[in-house]
């Protein structure tokens, strides 16, 4: 019998570099199914290049990810890896939901069009399931009374709401969400974070955030992850990271961002 169950994401020895800098230097990492890991470091870490490389937006230079046991970005063909483009990748990357810093939505598309655009595009679902599909989760976020909204119409906690409906809008096996409250205003970060509370809880969403909300971290992460000059400096339960960090790079950050 096969007992083993694939992780969600399962990086290793991830490596890139920009020219002459290298910004990871050898990054695994496992994600279980349901788990949510958040990813701390100061700026330059490589926390967004990270997030880059799981989906191939960013093509590592050494390493491999596996996105549910399959090679991320790649197709083994004759004893190698081919890699993928064009619909293979895209196909592929649908699977990974990602939510940036700013908001990235269509300008010129209302929030239902927003959020029915990659079903219909990707999955090619007919407009009446990709409508039904968009209302449920545009509910889900809290903006039901907002379906035929314009980006330009809403505060930016409210597009991020959005753009978490949008992401979800793919059925993603998986959630990155790269600092999705560092850009608002501090009235409207608690909404996003309960959204993606909701997610974990509610969902099981498998996810993996990158975010300095300490007590988000505290009270939703399984495992926290200190990421510092490429590499994980150290990693956890939020806990122990938090209030016990072993290592001198993690308790001067933590100072620096708490004071
Ligand atoms: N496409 C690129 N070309 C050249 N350098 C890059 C590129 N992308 C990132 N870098 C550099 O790589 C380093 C790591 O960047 P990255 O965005 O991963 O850091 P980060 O930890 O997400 O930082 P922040 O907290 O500021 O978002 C930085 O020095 C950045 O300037
Ligand atoms: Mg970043």
């Amino acid at each position: 019998m096969n007992t083993t169950v694939t992780n969600p994401i399962r990086a290793r020895g991830i490596r890139k570099a920009f020219g002459p800098l290298e910004v990871l230097k050898g990054v695994d990492l496992d994600l279980a199914s349901g788990e949510v890991v958040c990813i701390l470091g100061p700026s330059g870490s490589g926390k967004s290049t990270f997030l880059r490389c799981l989906n191939h937006l960013e093509k590592p230079d050494a390493g491999l990810v596996e996105l549910n046991g399959e090679p991320m970005g790649y197709r083994p063909e004759d004893g190698k890896f081919r890699e993928l483009s064009g619909r293979a990748l895209q196909k592929q990357r649908a699977t990974i939901g990602m939510v940036f810093q700013r908001f990235n939505l269509f300008p010129h598309l209302s929030v239902m069009q927003n959020v029915m655009e990659a079903p219909r595009r990707v999955l090619k679902l007919s407009r009446k399931e990709a409508a039904e599909r968009a209302r449920r989760l545009i509910e889900r976020v809290g903006l039901a009374e907002k379906l035929d909204t314009y980006p330009a119409a809403l505060s930016g906690g409210q597009q991020q709401r959005v753009a978490i409906a949008r992401a979800l809008a793919m059925e993603p096996s998986v959630m990155l969400f790269d600092e999705p409250t560092s850009a608002l205003d501090p009235e409207l970060v608690g909404e996003v974070l309960d959204v993606m509370r909701s997610l974990s809880e509610v969902s099981a969403m498998s996810m993996i955030v990158v975010t300095h909300e300490i007590s988000f971290a505290k009270s939703v992460a399984d495992r926290v992850i200190f990421m510092d000059g490429g590499v994980i400096v150290e990693q956890g339960k939020p806990d122990e990271v938090l209030s016990r960090p072993t290592q001198q790079r993690t308790q001067a950050f933590l100072r620096r961002i708490l004071e």
